[in-house]
């Protein structure tokens, strides 16, 4: 097979890049390596930013968020008995965020690809990048016992965290940064109406906790658990009761429970890895860079990988001008960190640390009395969290 560009990875970052291409009448093929019900059956964030938005829309796959997905003008964070609020569009000047389940936008672009007749291969096994140095590199892959390979222009790797494509690049050709929390999140979904229709952080000497949702009838709700607690650990019953006692009286009094239809725990990490190209391979979304989804930055900070690398892959095909593809790791980089930054302040500000000494609690309650006191601060913690321009 021959094509433009070779994506691995069909999750988000990787589906919105084709999508986008395709429409410009740029030819590519995904590698996944599961299948698709595998892939839609990951339950993750909700949170998008209207720059994220906007490239759905772009890529002709926003009807349906547009239509079901909901607009928060703010959410809340829960300190000291106390609820407040965060007035995203008044201190931002009008800006706001999406709520819409990052499953229903991979069905989406899913959708968008078969529409245009997109290649999307499914379980593609040992999907391995060669050539990157040269001018010619290819994608080998088996599926189903058949060695197959695709030659084309450059690769690009959307496979995630764990995937193939950063780990091809030679250990003395990248720098990692990483910091890995001494927490994670155990994370509930039930068909109940949310608590809240806004979103709720809290923070509490028990520890973090979320109320989120997906729609008007699917909650989402979290608490930070020591990363030596298992799953089967917490019934139900011990889950909602732990997350009662971190919320305002009033609100655990209106929360409506019901029975678990997933339950996970996830640890919290930031990493970046430098630069996020390899000869003719860019990385994007969760293969360069993970954060703590404290914030929702994840999946927005995929989505700026995707604009840069999408205007720079235009730049190419349609100008013949390379200066953006250049420059498109530096690019990406500047807003990957900006997003980090702010992911590992939201987690540091709300979570309880089991290291932390006195001064370091002291200033925690400082930063967020701060906060509630500074129109300034509040308007920065805004400005980040509705997603700072591409
Ligand atoms: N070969 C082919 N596909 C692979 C390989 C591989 N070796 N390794 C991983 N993949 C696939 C995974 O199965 C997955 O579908 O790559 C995809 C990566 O998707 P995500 O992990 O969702 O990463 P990304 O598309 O960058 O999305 C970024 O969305 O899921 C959130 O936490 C994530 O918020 C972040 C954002
Ligand atoms: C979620 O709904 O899963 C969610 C929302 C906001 C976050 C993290 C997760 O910051």
């Amino acid at each position: 097979m021959r094509t433009q560009v070779g994506i691995i990875g069909g999750g988000p970052s990787g589906l919105l890049l084709s999508q986008l291409l395709h429409v410009r009448g740029i030819d590519t093929v995904v590698l996944e390596r599961h299948t698709r019900d595998y892939v839609l059956g990951r339950i993750r964030a909700g949170v998008l930013e209207h720059g994220f938005a906007k490239l759905m829309r772009e890529a002709q796959v926003g009807e349906r968020m547009d239509r079901e997905g909901q607009v928060h003008d703010g959410f809340a964070i829960a300190h000291d008995g106390v609820r407040e609020r965060v007035d995203l569009k008044g201190l931002t000047g009008g800006n706001s965020v999406i709520v819409y389940g990052q499953t229903e936008l991979t069905r989406d672009l899913y959708e968008g690809r078969d529409r245009l007749g997109g290649v999307v291969v499914h379980e593609a096994e040992d999907v391995a990048p060669h050539g990157l140095e040269g001018d010619r590199p290819y994608l080998s892959y088996r599926k189903d016992g058949k060695d197959e390979r695709v030659d084309c222009d450059y690769v690009v790797g959307c496979d995630g965290f764990h995937g193939v494509s950063r780990k091809s690049i030679p250990k003395e050709r990248i720098r990692e940064h990483e910091r890995v929390y001494p927490f994670g999140w155990l994370g509930v979904l039930t068909r109940t109406p949310p608590v809240s229709h806004e979103l709720i952080y809290a923070t509490h000497d028990r520890g973090f906790a979320l109320c989120s949702l997906r729609s008007p009838m699917l909650s989402r709700y979290y608490i930070q658990v020591p990363l030596s607690d298992a799953v089967d650990q917490w019934s139900d019953e011990a889950f909602f009761s732990e997350l009662k006692r971190r919320l305002p009286e009033d609100v655990g009094a209106a929360m409506v429970t019901g029975p678990s239809i997933e339950k996970s725990i996830a640890p919290l990490r930031s990493y970046v890895v430098e630069p996020m190209r390899y000869g003719r391979m860019f990385l994007a979304g969760d293969a360069a860079h993970i954060v703590p989804p404290t914030g929702a930055r994840g999946l927005n900070s995929a989505a700026s990988d995707v604009y840069y690398l999408y205007h720079a892959l235009l730049d190419h095909y349609e100008r013949g001008d390379d200066r953006d593809i250049d420059a498109y790791s530096a690019k990406a980089l500047a807003r990957v960190w900006k997003g980090q930054r702010f992911s590992w302040w939201m987690t540091t500000l709300l979570h309880r640390f089991p290291d932390a000494s006195a001064f370091d609690r002291q200033l925690q309650k400082t930063d967020l009395a701060y906060l509630f006191s500074s129109r300034h601060a509040l308007a920065s913690l805004a400005e980040n969290y509705v997603g700072l321009p591409f």
